[in-house]
């Protein structure tokens, strides 16, 4: 993965808009504003790629980016987002459930989880599906920078003891910092080395 190598596909708001599941693909999920998007941009040297905010609920669509010629590294929309129309949730977590389920290319989730806050029961929710559809998923902790290291270890009990309840987890955890850089490096060649 090299800065310049990644270029946006598209948003897809439909299964029948998905590309051609012609290449390996990775996707990041997890609650509305944990920093899926800013991860990306962070993972592909690209600032301004996906696009981030701190409005919750920012990504309401399913972009794919590609990187490099082989794969595809894919933004989703947060879930566990309150304030937006009921119907509006309804429909991005249809959405969310049927790529999840069904995408066949899809190599592995990265299921992001805020460095204060731990597993949340929706996190758990998507952790299930996962492993009902079997798609290996590995735990990425965001925003480590938020966090005193005195307190980390803490959350990582948290996380791994979750982790555990969960046939189609990968155990090793990842804790980055999007803002910092930290655990850039080792999820990128995370990515780069799956075939
Ligand atoms: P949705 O698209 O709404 O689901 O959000 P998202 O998960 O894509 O989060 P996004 O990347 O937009 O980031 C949300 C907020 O968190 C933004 O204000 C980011 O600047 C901030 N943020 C993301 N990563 C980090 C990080 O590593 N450290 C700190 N301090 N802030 C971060
Ligand atoms: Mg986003």
């Amino acid at each position: 993965l090299f800065a310049g190598e990644s270029t946006f596909v598209k948003g897809v708001v439909a299964m029948s808009g998905l590309p051609p599941a012609d290449r390996l693909e990775v996707c990041f999920a997890g609650r509305s504003n944990v920093g899926k998007s800013s991860l990306i941009n962070a993972l592909t040297g690209t600032k301004g790629l996906a696009r981030a905010s701190n409005t919750p609920g920012r990504t309401q669509e399913i972009n794919f980016f590609t990187q490099g010629p082989e794969r595809y590294l894919v933004d989703l929309p947060g879930y566990g987002y309150a304030n937006a129309p009921l119907d509006v949730v309804a429909k991005w977590q249809r959405l969310l459930k049927q790529y999840l389920s069904g995408r066949q290319n899809l190599r592995r989730a990265f299921v992001l989880v805020d460095s204060r806050h731990g597993v949340k029961p929706v996190d758990e929710e998507i952790m299930a599906l996962l492993d009902s559809a079997a798609v290996t998923f590995q735990c990425v902790l965001t925003k480590a920078d938020k966090v005193k290291a005195k307190d980390r270890e803490h959350v990582l009990e948290q996380v791994r003891t979750a982790l555990s309840r969960h046939p189609a987890a990968y155990p090793e955890l990842v804790l980055t910092s999007s803002e910092k850089g930290d655990g850039i490096s080792t999820l990128r060649s995370i990515v780069a080395n799956l075939t």
